[in-house]
């Protein structure tokens, strides 16, 4: 190194201010990898133990779910389950099918939302309808939400069973609303607050709620740790929400929601903060759009200069706080520390 930059000054001086582009994002991002280390094993015998969970003898399932487990995504709902034992009590066997229960249903919401929102791409990969059409995507995920379903019924937890179908029944409330919403394109944010709460807060909720129940029957606790989760689950898909105003990368495609006329937050309060006919030119371009790369760009610029973007990013840092507050009234355990680490990574990740 020392010769080649006696040789060429120029390598040396690229090679620091690379080196200062990549270490901030390096210090900023924490890695999963760091967070899932309290509960690396359990991680390792979750996946064995979900990959079994989903194989059946029909032979074109058993090809689908090679291809879903291969692609599989972040984890996050399994590690907030294991670390929300953890924080609550001793993790156990019934956390472990809590862990399954949600990754199982959560994969089949994935595969339905694809489905709903026309989108081709996940995780990196083609989607199952882009692959194999609606119809078996549909199925897919039905199976998928069953096996999730049975799981808990043949282990007679009838309370993990209760904490999640409240779940999924205030998904498909959210998704439908959403689309109800959608048509008229006059969202506003307390409306838009209310569908992300069902959608993917839900969720998120009973697996901090399924964690702590599955090593505790102290109610309060378990509450609190659902209210935690509630938190979290509304900073995730707010910025779940300004990755569709990014460049892509997320292994999923940027400005579907737009495609699919979904105001969310950033948009709402830029539509907000101009004058009517300035708001009409906007609606008019998102009633046209149709992936037109200048249309995007115009809408996001629109977005920007409006305060899109830093009003949702602060709203998601209110969230943040709030499950924070919670967060800290638990005994300090190193899988507190890492659940910790967790919300900031939801708030700071880039896919
Ligand atoms: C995507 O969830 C769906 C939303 C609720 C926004 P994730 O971002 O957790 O998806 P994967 O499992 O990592 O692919
Ligand atoms: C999350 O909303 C939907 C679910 C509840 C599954 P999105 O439609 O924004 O999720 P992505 O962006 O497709 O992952
Ligand atoms: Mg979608
Ligand atoms: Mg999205």
């Amino acid at each position: 190194m020392k010769t080649l930059c006696k040789l060429n000054p120029l390598i040396l001086e690229l090679s620091l201010v690379l080196k200062n582009i990549i270490k901030p994002q390096i210090l900023a991002v924490i890695s999963l990898e760091q967070i899932k280390e309290p509960i690396r094993k359990e991680m390792a015998d979750f996946e064995y133990k979900f990959q079994k969970s989903v194989y059946t003898r029909v032979a074109l399932l058993n090809r689908i779910m090679t291809y879903i487990v291969k692609r599989k995504g972040k984890q996050i709902r399994p590690i907030l389950v294991f670390l929300s034992a953890g924080i609550t009590g001793e993790i156990s066997e019934k956390t472990f099918r809590g862990a399954s229960l949600v990754e199982l249903l959560h994969t089949a919401t994935l595969i339905h939302d694809d489905v709903v929102d026309d989108s081709f791409e996940r995780r990196g990969f083609f989607s199952l309808n882009a692959l194999w059409k609606n119809k078996i995507a549909v199925l897919v995920g039905d199976y998928l939400l069953a096996r999730g379903l049975l799981l808990s019924v043949d282990n007679q937890d009838f309370d993990l069973l209760g904490i999640s179908s409240t779940a999924v029944k205030a998904m498909s409330e959210g998704e439908l609303l959403q689309l109800e919403k959608t048509r008229k394109l006059n969202l506003q944010e307390p409306e838009y607050l209310d569908i992300i709460r069902m959608k993917t807060a839900s969720l998120i909720a009973s697996c901090c709620a399924m964690g702590a129940k599955s090593v505790t029957d102290d109610m309060t606790v378990v509450e609190r740790m659902r209210q935690f989760g509630e938190y979290v689950g509304m900073a995730f898909q707010i910025k779940d929400d300004l990755f569709d105003y990014s460049d892509g990368g997320m292994g999923k495609p940027s400005g579907i929601d737009i495609k699919e006329k979904k105001l969310t937050l950033p948009m709402i309060f830029a539509m907000n903060q101009v004058s009517k006919p300035e708001h009409k030119k906007v609606i008019k371009t998102i009633e046209g759009y149709d992936s037109d790369k200048k249309k995007f760009r115009y809408l996001v610029d629109f977005v920007k200069n409006n305060g899109g973007i830093t009003y949702a990013e602060s709203r998601m840092m209110e969230y943040q706080d709030q499950a924070f507050a919670i967060l800290n009234s638990f005994s300090p355990s190193a899988y507190r520390e890492s659940m910790h680490d967790l919300v900031i990574y939801t708030t700071k990740r880039e896919k």
